[in-house]
C-alpha cells in the first residue's frame, strides 16, 4: 500500500453553527476563562459532530475521504469547524482510526512516550496540518477552521499508565503547537497536566446517547431531555458545546470497530441518511436561537443563581446594555409555578425557561412544539430476486488452495493484517479403530478457547456449532461433544473478527483468534492437547477472493427455487429487480 492508504486514517470534525457567516477578513483566535474570542468577540460555540466518511452520498466525493472539500463545503455553507486531528479518534473506528500497519511497525507502543508511535503521529499531524495550511483552511488564512484537536479522551489512558503518559501528553502538546496554526488547540477528557496554552475540554463534550453496540438496542434519548442539558450546561456558563453526534451515519464497508453496529444513528437529530429526526431536529434548532438571542449577555458576565424553591433556580446574566435568564425546574415528576421579577411562570418537571430579555419566555425545553414525523424507509419496489452462493470449507494441507501449515496456534490480526475479517484454521484428526468412544457412542468433548470475537466449528463438513463473544468480552470458548470416526477427520474452524478495538490502554497488544488451548476429552489416552498440533490456515474466504460483495463478481449465483436456505456459510444477495436498489449481503 503506498502514500494513499497510509494517510487514510480519519480526520473528525465538529461542525459549529449559530456563529454568523464567517468573515472574508484575516482573523484571530483566542480563549479567555469565558469563552473562545473570535476577531475579538468572545462567542457561544454551539455544534455537532459529523463524521464524513460515515456520511450520506451527499458527501461522498467518490472517495469519501476528502477532507478538504468536506471542510470547504462547510465554509460555504457559513459554518466554523474544530477539526479532530487525533490521530487517535476512538469513535466506534476501527482500530480508533489507525491504521492496521502501525501495530506491526518494531517496536510500536501505541499512545504513550515511544518513539516509533510519537514519530507516526508527528507525520501524520503535520501532514493534515500541512494540507489545511496549504488550501488556506484555518481562521487565520480566511478559512473556516477555529479549533483543532490533538489526541483524544487521554485523561483515563495517562492516570493508568503513570509518568510515560505524562510525558506523552506534554509532548503531544508541544508538537500540536509547533505546527502553528494559528488557531487553539484543544485536548478532550484531559483533566490534568495540559499546559496552559492548551484548552482542557472535558466539560464540553456531549453523549446524545450510548453509541450503537452489534446486536443491543437501538439507543434512544427524548429531545426534552436534550434540550434540559444543553440549557443547563449554558445557564451554568458553558461557551463551547458539542453534540456527539449531531448526524451519526453510517460504518460503510468494515469501518466499524470492534461490536460496533453498522448503523451510526445515534438517535441523532440528523438521522444516518441524513434527514431531520423530528420532534428532536426543529426543537433542537429552536433552542439554538434562543441561545443565540442571549449571546451578548451570556459572553459578558458571569450568572447569578437565585434559589426560587425546592429544586427551583433562576439563573441570570445582566450586565449594562443585556439580560438573560434562565428559569430552571430540576424536579422531574412535579411541574412548578414560580415568580421571578414581578411575573410567574409555568416550569414542567425536569425542565429550562429561557428567557433572553429577562421577561419573555421564548423557549421551555419541555414545551417540543413540533409535531413527530415518523420517518420510514420503504423500498421503491417490493419485487425482490435473491440468490446464494456456497462458501467452501477449505481442506488442511491443500497447499494448491492457498492453505499454509504451522506448528501451534496463530493470532488471527497478525496472519490477515485485517485485509479480511476471517481465518480459517484446519486440522486433520486421526481416530484409530480402536478408540474406545467409536464403540460406547459416547462422543469426545472438544473445547475451543478463543480470544474472539466468534467461531464457526465444522466436523466433516458439517456445522458443529457456534459461539461468539460480546462487546464487553471479546473472548468465547466453545465446549462440545463432537460425532468422529475412524480415520482422518476434518476439523475446520473459521475464526471471525467483528472489527477491531477502537481503544483501550495498550490495545494494539490485544489478540484476536484461537489461540487456545483446544483440547479433545474423551479419547483413549484421556486428553488431546492440539494447542501444538501442526495446523493448517487459510485467510479469508473464497467469496471474498472471487469479489463476491462488489458489483465487479461474475461468479454464478443459485436463483429462484435453488437459493440455498438454512445452509452454513452461504452468501446472499438481494436485487430489487425493477427498482433502483439493489445490495448484496452475507450471513454466516
Ligand atoms: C418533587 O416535588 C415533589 C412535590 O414537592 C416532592 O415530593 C418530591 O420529593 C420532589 N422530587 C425530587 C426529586 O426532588
Ligand atoms: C481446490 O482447488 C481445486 C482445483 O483448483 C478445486 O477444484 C477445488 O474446488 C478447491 N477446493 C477448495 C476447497 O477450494
Ligand atoms: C506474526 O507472524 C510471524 C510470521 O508470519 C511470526 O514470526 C511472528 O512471531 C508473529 N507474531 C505474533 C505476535 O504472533
Ligand atoms: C444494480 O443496479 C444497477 C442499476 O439498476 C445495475 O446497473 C447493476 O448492474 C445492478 N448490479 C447488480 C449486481 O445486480
Amino acid at each position: 500500500m503506498g502514500l494513499n492508504f497510509r494517510y487514510k486514517a480519519w480526520v473528525f470534525l465538529w461542525v459549529l453553527c449559530c456563529s454568523s457567516l464567517i468573515s472574508s477578513v484575516k482573523a484571530t483566535v483566542t480563549y479567555d476563562h469565558k469563552a473562545v474570542i473570535i476577531n475579538g468577540q468572545r462567542r457561544i460555540l454551539l455544534s455537532g459532530s459529523i463524521h464524513y466518511p460515515r456520511s450520506t452520498p451527499e458527501y461522498y466525493f467518490e472517495e469519501r475521504y476528502d477532507l478538504v472539500k468536506f471542510i470547504q463545503l462547510v465554509q460555504q455553507a457559513g459554518l466554523y469547524v474544530h477539526l479532530r486531528i487525533g490521530p487517535y479518534v476512538c469513535a466506534e473506528w476501527n482500530f480508533g482510526g489507525f491504521p492496521v500497519w502501525l501495530k506491526f511497525v518494531p517496536g510500536m507502543a501505541f499512545r504513550t512516550d515511544n518513539e516509533p508511535f510519537k514519530a507516526a503521529m508527528q507525520k501524520f499531524t503535520e501532514k493534515i496540518v500541512g494540507m489545511m495550511k496549504q488550501e488556506k483552511l484555518f481562521e487565520t488564512q480566511g478559512g473556516p477552521i477555529i479549533l483543532s484537536q490533538i489526541e483524544n479522551e487521554y485523561g483515563p489512558v495517562e492516570w493508568e499508565i503513570g509518568a510515560p503518559g505524562k510525558a506523552y501528553t506534554k509532548w503531544a502538546a508541544q508538537m500540536a503547537e509547533g505546527l502553528s496554526t494559528g488557531v487553539p488547540w484543544i485536548m478532550c477528557k484531559q483533566d490534568e497536566d495540559v499546559p496552559d496554552s492548551i484548552i482542557e475540554s472535558s466539560f464540553l463534550i456531549y453523549f446524545l446517547v450510548r453509541f450503537p453496540e452489534f446486536g443491543g438496542a437501538v439507543p434512544y434519548r427524548p429531545a426534552e431531555d436534550i434540550a434540559f442539558s444543553v440549557a443547563r450546561f449554558i445557564h451554568n456558563g458553558g461557551s463551547f458545546m458539542n453534540y456527539y453526534m449531531y448526524h451519526g451515519g453510517t460504518n460503510f464497508d468494515r469501518t466499524a470497530g470492534q461490536f460496533i453496529a453498522t448503523s451510526y444513528d445515534y438517535d441523532a437529530p440528523l438521522d444516518e441518511y441524513g434527514l431531520p429526526r423530528e420532534p428532536k431536529y426543529s426543537h433542537l434548532t429552536k433552542l439554538h436561537k434562543v441561545i443565540k438571542l442571549c449571546e451578548p449577555a451570556l459572553v459578558s458576565v458571569d450568572p447569578t443563581v437565585t434559589w426560587l424553591g425546592d429544586k427551583l433556580e433562576a439563573h441570570v446574566f445582566k450586565s449594562e446594555s443585556s439580560c438573560a435568564a434562565f428559569l430552571s425546574n430540576y424536579n422531574d415528576s412535579y411541574a412548578a409555578r414560580v415568580s421571578f421579577w414581578g411575573s410567574t411562570y409555568d416550569l414542567p418537571p425536569w425542565s429550562v425557561s429561557i428567557l433572553p430579555d429577562c421577561k419573555t419566555e421564548y423557549y421551555n425545553t419541555a414545551k417540543v412544539r413540533t409535531p413527530s414525523i415518523h420517518m420510514k424507509m420503504v423500498p421503491t419496489n417490493t419485487k425482490l430476486s435473491w440468490g446464494s452462493y456456497n462458501e467452501e470449507i477449505p481442506y488442511p494441507n491443500d497447499n494448491d488452495n492457498g492453505t499454509f501449515s504451522q506448528d501451534g496456534l496463530v493470532e488471527q490480526i497478525n496472519m490477515t493484517r485485517d485485509k479480511t475479517d476471517y481465518l480459517w484454521y484446519l486440522a486433520d484428526v486421526a481416530v484409530s479403530d480402536d478408540e474406545k468412544f467409536l464403540k460406547t457412542g459416547e462422543d469426545p468433548l472438544l473445547t475451543i478457547e478463543s480470544a474472539g470475537h466468534a467461531l464457526n466449528v465444522f466436523v466433516n463438513g458439517q456445522l458443529a456449532g457456534t459461539a461468539y463473544g460480546s462487546l464487553e468480552n471479546p473472548k468465547l470458548t466453545f465446549s462440545q461433544k463432537i460425532k468422529l470416526h475412524a480415520g482422518f477427520n476434518k476439523l475446520a474452524l473459521l475464526s471471525m473478527a467483528a472489527g477491531l478495538p477502537n481503544g483501550g490502554v495498550h490495545y494494539e497488544t490485544w489478540n484476536t483468534g484461537v489461540l487456545g488451548p483446544v483440547t479433545l476429552t474423551g479419547v483413549n489416552s484421556g486428553t488431546w492437547d492440539m494447542s501444538k498440533w501442526k495446523w493448517s490456515y487459510k485467510i479469508g474466504t473464497k467469496g471474498e477472493s472471487l469479489s463476491l460483495h462488489t458489483a465487479s463478481s461474475t461468479v454464478e449465483w443459485k436463483e429462484g427455487s435453488l437459493v440455498a436456505t438454512k445452509q452454513p456459510l452461504t452468501w446472499y444477495k438481494v436485487r430489487e429487480t425493477q427498482g433502483l436498489m439493489n445490495f448484496t449481503c452475507q450471513s454466516s
